[in-house]
């Protein structure tokens, strides 16, 4: 077992987290006992930051006590990893679907670091007094304003230097266009708020994903 950055761990060749949650799985993944500890396999698959981190991300923000503001949250299977990461720290998860969101709640009760939004990302204002300022906003949602949705939100509730991450899903944004074509428009738009840090291909894990890592200027 070789720990890769704070709370990531490679064994037997698959990623994984610590589980601070002995025996509660959020997608029936694989878990492994290793002396006397729960370790739970994150797929690259079901996750893109496993896919990110599974095509050498460098820039890893989470660690223990981060405060992340996370867009997108689904049923939370890649916030439980966070959560495992990043211990006392909090996630603010956002999601405006219903069904996910009654999925989402499951997994908050068990897991006291996640606090879940059922709202609008598009519509920050609604929670950014919840929220406050936070270290990292991980934006995952489906939108044509992927930008935008990350400005709006990062403005309001990114500390000054703090790090975005975006997974860029090419076809929600314009099915009709190239995909270079696309993850080079949506760079130009950040350009004002962010460095950028790096972007990976997330290739065979998430066709036309493009995954940016950004630095809030
Ligand atoms: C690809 S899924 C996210 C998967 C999740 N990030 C994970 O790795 O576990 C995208 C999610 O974004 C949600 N979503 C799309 N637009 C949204 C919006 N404007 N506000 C909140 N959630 C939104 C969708 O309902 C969907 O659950």
């Amino acid at each position: 077992m070789q720990q890769i950055y704070p709370g990531v761990y490679k064994i037997n060749g698959s990623l994984a987290t610590q589980s601070a949650v002995r025996g509660f799985k959020v997608h029936d993944e694989p878990t492994m006992q290793i002396q006397g500890k729960e370790y739970r396999e994150w797929d690259p698959f079901h996750s893109k930051l496993g896919a990110a981190l599974s095509r050498g991300l460098r820039e890893f923000p989470f660690k223990e006590g981060s405060s992340v503001l996370y867009l997108g949250a689904a049923n939370g299977v890649t916030c439980s990893f966070i959560s495992d990461i990043i211990g006392k720290g909090s996630i603010y998860a956002v999601e405006f679907s219903a069904q996910s969101g009654r999925d989402l709640i499951t997994v908050s009760q068990k897991r006291t670091n996640i606090y879940p939004l059922i709202s609008d990302a598009r519509f920050p204002e609604k929670y950014s007094e919840d929220v406050g300022q936070v270290d990292v906003v991980f934006e995952d949602v489906a939108d044509r304003d992927q930008a935008g949705i990350l400005i709006s939100n990062c403005k309001l509730m990114l500390k000054r230097g703090g790090i975005a991450m975006l997974a860029i899903k090419a076809r929600s944004i314009d099915s009709t266009l190239p995909p270079k074509q696309i993850f080079s428009k949506v760079i130009t738009e950040l350009r004002d708020d962010f460095d950028l840090l790096e972007k990976i291909d997330l290739g065979q894990f998430e066709r036309d994903h493009l995954f940016l890592v950004l630095r809030k200027k």
